[in-house]
């Protein structure tokens, strides 16, 4: 299994849609055949559209804010010694998180395709508040749908998505989390596919799905090469990028630039969420070995058990609360070119304390996971190694969580 050179990690896939033979595809019902069909025909010509690129760089530039910003948390470098660490603020976007890119370009497709309705799953409330602002913006009418424990957690996204005018779907099977209600946004489509365009929040789903979401957050590390240019004059020698690591949206997007660079240049360390330190419960996949199952219309590693039934899940941030993972990243996983491992709820709690107390950065619980790896790792590191952590999301959402654990008010 290997990575191609000089050919997008989104195009990598035989003609079913599996990466590396195994990963990913398109496990659907029949009556999504032809949408899914219709959706990768209109995807694949309006990508090599000079009029599409044009309108996708006017809206990321002029009303989501790209370049979102790079700094330097010279604080934090001095108290751990060791490696340089920086901060991609991707939680400036319009919004406060990476969910927005994903969200234009499918409301931008919608629009494409005449589509009047649009709908969305979301976990952390992310995906679903940058949904809800996409519609507002481009006069879509739209449904979130998101698990009832995530409903209460998330209390400030819930009401941004209301505030949008968007309706939230709450979903109460299973876990009652992200999983949930990406099965139950799935089920609406297979129903009402004629005149909705439906928005998976991250890299996973059925081929189509991950390759839109992909090619949309790319946008990240398009940034992130221009600014580390603009920086240092060249990509550095030792970089090494943190990203935490859910269905695997904001990683993919913050790494696909640097893909065929030599991984002793630049390094992808993904960070799962390991739950709570004292619970068996997890979202790490491919940290912890699961095996390879279908979830959401795809083939991935994904938390099961002996009988192949999915495993439920713990994790301090809903975002990172899912069983599955892209197949780009089973995909970067098998062929050594990302290195994956897991950060637990404390972990991360200690992180959010660290970099809050010596920087003015207030990262949601997800980014917060990778935070705790780059401050385990930066102080073994030499000074000239540049480690740069996307701090994908803001902690307001997470307001009622912290203070809880904390004591902390944001
Ligand atoms: C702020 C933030 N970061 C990370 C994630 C994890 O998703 P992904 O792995 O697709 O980036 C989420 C998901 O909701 C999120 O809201």
């Amino acid at each position: 299994m290997k990575i191609k050179k000089k050919i997008p990690l989104i195009d990598q896939h035989d003609k079913y849609g599996f990466w590396g033979g195994k990963f990913g595809g398109s496990f659907i019902p029949e009556t999504l055949k032809k949408p899914v069909e219709d959706l990768e025909e209109l995807f694949n010509k309006l990508r090599y559209q000079k009029k599409f690129l044009n309108e996708r760089d006017f809206y990321f530039k002029n009303w989501v804010g790209s370049p979102t910003p790079l700094i330097k948390l010279g604080n934090l470098t001095k108290h751990l010694g060791g490696a340089q660490i920086w901060a991609k603020v991707v939680s400036e976007a319009n919004g406060g998180a990476h969910k927005i890119y994903n969200a234009t370009i499918h409301c931008l497709i919608a629009k494409k395709s005449k589509k009047k309705y649009i709908i969305g799953d979301t976990g952390a409330g992310y995906a679903g508040k940058m949904l809800s602002m996409a519609a507002k913006k481009f006069g879509l009418k739209c449904k979130i749908f998101m698990g009832a424990k995530d409903i209460v957690r998330q209390q400030p996204n819930v009401k941004a998505i209301k505030k949008n005018g968007a309706e939230v779907i709450p979903v109460y099977s299973g876990s009652q989390t992200l999983v949930d209600a990406v099965s139950e946004c799935m089920r609406f489509w297979v129903a009402n596919c004629d005149t909705t365009a439906m928005c998976v929040g991250s890299t996973v789903g059925p081929a189509i799905f991950v390759r839109i979401c992909g090619w949309s957050t790319s946008q990240i590390s398009r940034e992130l090469k221009v600014q580390l240019i603009e920086e240092f004059g060249s990509i550095p020698k030792k970089l090494k990028l943190y990203n935490c690591v859910g269905g695997g949206s904001s990683s993919f997007g913050f790494w696909n630039e640097f893909m065929d660079y030599d991984k002793k240049q630049v390094e992808f360390i993904g960070v799962e969420a390991g739950g709570p330190k004292k619970s068996k419960k997890h979202a790490a996949p491919l940290t912890y070995g699961s095996k390879i199952g279908i979830l959401h219309g795809a083939a991935q590693y994904v938390n099961q058990n002996s009988d192949g039934q999915i495993d439920e899940t713990e994790s301090i941030s809903a975002g990172l609360d899912y069983p599955g993972v892209s197949p780009l990243h089973c995909f970067l996983k098998n062929t050594k070119r990302a290195r994956y491992t897991a950060a637990s709820d404390e972990d991360a709690l200690e992180a959010y304390k660290l970099v809050t107390k010596y920087e003015n950065l207030n990262p949601s619980l997800e980014p917060s996971h990778a935070f705790a790896e780059a401050i385990k790792t930066a102080p073994k590191l030499s000074k000239d190694t540049i480690i740069i952590v996307n701090s994908c999301g803001d902690a307001k959402k997470d307001r009622d969580i912290i203070k809880k654990r904390l004591g902390k008010i944001i």
